[in-house]
């Protein structure tokens, strides 16, 4: 084979006078990941020669062959069978070449009025709102799974902590549903998101328009999209969207991070507060007693991938003029893997938190340490007329009392309560339970059991 023979092989091959570098072909290839969107390819090439055959653009007869091709490819690769080569670069020329392969001049066709440039901008599109679907999805059933824990466990005290130090009680139903709040954000991020995912960049071509009297409403209806971006050298260079998902996951990352890090906690010896289930948890190599946390570990640690994707998909954009730049082929490997993190990491945790077996005891024995009701023997003397700050003082040197004696404060004698504040009587030890402390919160957003369990049917009838 010549020299301009071999060259003239490649799909853009015609004014180059030698076949591209065995390196460079390597190096600028992205087939072995961006193959990922064939059936989003597909799905836009067939929108696309349908609105080309509508407007009169190519023939029916052609569009009839690109169908017929098209189906026999999508065929090819469900089974396994399609051959993906490097030398074609991408997805886009690998299915093109092969529909022309199989129908001749249509395949040839089907590039009319479009461009590499928008035909990739509008596949990421369309795979990111698939992957968004799946991922509300998933969100919704990990809330579920937290939902059902949070009722089991609706009046089971454990210590609210600030600083790590036991704070006030709490119940671990009210604890879980600070995660389902972060979640319920987490979807209203992941659809916000959706809403500019879901626009249409075909109909910008390589980077001004077409020539051709294209109907790109028609090509962003069949596709499903909302509407067509307005600009087209902002349509084929915008990657917003894929940032702004990124950033959306690593919030998602960063509240399973959370949750991670409090499994890992209360898991150990040191807090007992819970077990979680065999299946969810390895054993060591060299010591035979231990039981590792290893998967809300790996959580934690995957969050660390996404949060640098997003910085990767952040720096990949800053530089770049206007229009489309071959950097941008960068952005889907951080992307997926954004999304197989998130999917895999809700995945396992959707699995994990129905199977926490809760340690009622040892919460309760670590609240019984950590003087959880001062706050509320505080506001005990405030409703006696004390003003809060000489309460705050009368209930801090009854702690350092009880401290001294090693007991809990409910366990002072009235007579010795009474020395810090006259204003004490004997009903102030039905404050000093958990209990009384729990149920005394006793509004929309607090920690009382039936506030709790509001909550919970609030939130089941909101998804
Ligand atoms: N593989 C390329 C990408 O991912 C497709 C667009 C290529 N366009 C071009 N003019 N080289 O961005």
């Amino acid at each position: 084979m010549s020299e301009s023979a071999a060259a003239a092989t490649s799909t853009w091959s015609g004014r180059f006078n030698e076949p591209v570098s065995e390196l460079v072909k390597r190096f600028t290839a992205s087939v072995f990941f961006d193959k990922r969107m064939a059936m989003q390819d597909i799905r836009g090439s067939l929108a696309h020669a349908t609105m080309l055959a509508r407007q009169h653009i190519i023939a029916a007869a052609d569009l009839a062959a690109i169908e017929r091709g098209m189906n026999q490819i999508r065929g090819e690769i469900e089974r396994g069978e399609f051959n993906w080569h490097l030398d074609d670069e991408d997805v886009h020329l690998n299915i093109e070449k092969r529909l022309t392969v199989l129908v001749g001049d249509a395949g040839k066709r089907l590039h009319t009025g479009r461009s590499r440039n928008d035909q990739v901008a509008t596949d990421i599109r369309l795979w990111l709102r698939d992957t968004i679907d799946v991922i509300d999805g998933l969100l919704a059933n990990f809330i579920h799974a937290l939902l059902d824990v949070a009722e089991t466990h609706a009046a089971t005290p454990l210590p609210g902590f600030t600083h790590m130090q036991v704070a006030q009680p709490v119940t671990f139903g009210h604890h879980l549903l600070a995660y389902v709040e972060m979640m319920r954000r987490d979807r209203e991020r992941m659809s916000d998101v959706r809403r500019r995912v879901n626009r249409l960049p075909l109909g910008a071509a390589a980077l001004a328009g077409t020539t051709f009297p294209i109907d790109r409403e028609f090509v962003a209806r069949e596709l499903g999209f909302d509407a067509v971006c307005e600009n087209s050298l902002d349509a084929v260079s915008d990657r917003d969207f894929a940032i702004e998902f990124t950033a959306a996951a690593a919030l998602v990352m960063v509240h399973l991070s959370r949750l991670s890090e409090e499994l890992i906690l209360w898991m150990s010896p040191r807090f007992g507060f819970i077990d979680l289930a065999d299946r969810f948890t390895t054993g060591s190599s060299i010591m035979p007693q231990k039981k590792n946390p290893d998967v809300p570990e790996l959580a934690r640690g995957k969050s660390g991938r996404v949060f640098g994707h997003l910085m990767g998909l952040l720096t990949l954009m800053k530089g770049q003029p206007l229009a489309y730049n071959k950097d941008n082929q960068e952005d889907k490997e951080p992307l997926f893997d954004t999304a197989d993190t998130l999917t895999d990491t809700l995945r396992v945790f959707i699995e994990m938190v129905p199977g926490i077996r809760v340690k009622a005891a040892a919460m309760a024995a670590a609240l019984r340490q950590g003087f959880a009701t001062a706050t509320d023997l505080a506001d005990y003397l405030v409703k006696r007329g004390l003003p809060f700050r000489d309460a705050h003082e009368a209930v801090a040197r009854a702690v350092r009392a009880a401290e001294e004696k090693g007991c809990d404060l409910a366990d002072l004698p009235l007579a010795e309560l009474q020395a810090f504040s006259p204003l004490i009587d004997d009903d102030v030890f039905a404050v000093l339970t958990i209990e009384g402390s729990l149920d005394a919160r006793d509004h929309i957003g607090g920690t009382a059991p039936n506030q709790v369990r509001a909550a919970i049917a609030r939130v089941r009838s909101a998804l």
